[in-house]
């Protein structure tokens, strides 16, 4: 079923929470693909209601040009969740009303990597991630680790807060090449398309490297220029990160992440690997 207004959605859940059933959310900005249905189905397994939002959220793009350009595809979306309890589509007008001015800010975890390189990002994630929570009060909300920073975010938020949600991080999937599966992927011409897995595969030798006990620095070092002679341009970043506080790596037993972000044309491309 689809909803387009917050009382109409929330009417719903009242039916389903005075049953006692446990409500799992997927937020979303639509144009679908396997990795979102994949967080459909992982919430299905133990949820009784699954909520699909899909809202492309102007307050996380710091680029006109990205908003204007990012794909939707309600059609198709709304053509892939049959079966889904509900689909909730509010207009920019239902999620900020005239007068809206609430933000919601984490702060250091906001401010590296994405945050430097896309200011305000995070604080619009973190606010409709916040309102959709409210909204729905669902018991738990499925988010994929191709976004890590996201998703360490959104826990840091929802431990702060006190929030009664339970966040589930779920694998980020990707095509047989390793191009981790992204909405933007679709806006790659082919020449990109054919560049782009080497993202993970460099990504892939700088952590292996890194596991081997190459000096981190000098690992980073070896797959930027591999990165730049692959054609990426720019390279945002690649850095490797405590998996959790996203400071940079300092203790080798501590858990480490690799993350980039690089563009293709006008594509940006992010991706994070465990090291
Ligand atoms: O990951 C996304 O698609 C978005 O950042 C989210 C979580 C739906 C918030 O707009």
């Amino acid at each position: 079923m689809i909803f387009r207004t917050i009382p109409s959605l929330r009417a719903e859940i009242a039916a389903w929470k005075a049953a006692g059933e446990r409500i799992g959310l997927v937020p979303t900005m639509g144009a679908l693909h396997e990795g979102h249905l994949s967080l459909v189905n992982e919430a299905r397994k133990t949820c009784q209601r699954v909520i699909v939002s899909i809202f492309v959220n102007p307050r996380q793009f710091n680029n006109p040009s990205d908003l204007a350009l990012y794909p939707r595809t309600e059609e198709d979306d709304i053509a892939l969740l049959t079966g889904t309890d509900a689909v909730f589509i509010p207009s920019v007008e239902t999620m900020y009303p005239a007068g809206y001015c609430t933000a919601v800010h984490v702060g250091g975890l906001s401010t590296r990597l994405e945050g430097a390189h896309r200011p305000g990002h995070f604080d619009g994630m973190a606010t409709v991630v916040t309102k959709l929570f409210t909204i729905t009060g669902a018991d738990c909300a499925f988010f994929g680790e191709k976004d890590w920073q996201q998703l360490q975010i959104v826990r840091r938020l929802v431990a702060d807060l006190a929030l009664p949600i339970e966040i589930i991080g779920c694998p980020t999937l990707r095509e047989r090449d390793g191009l981790a599966l992204s909405s933007r992927n679709r806006r790659l011409t082919p020449q990109a398309r054919e560049i782009a897995p080497q993202l993970h595969s460099i990504m892939q030798e700088t952590a292996n490297s890194i596991r081997q006990g190459t000096p981190i620095n000098e690992a980073l070092n070896t797959g930027l220029s591999a990165l730049k002679n692959a054609g990426f341009a720019p390279i945002d970043y690649l850095d490797c990160c405590h998996a959790e506080t996203l400071e940079p790596a300092e203790r080798n037993n501590d858990p480490l992440r690799l993350m980039a972000a690089v563009a293709l044309d006008t594509v940006r491309l992010i991706d994070n690997i465990v090291i």
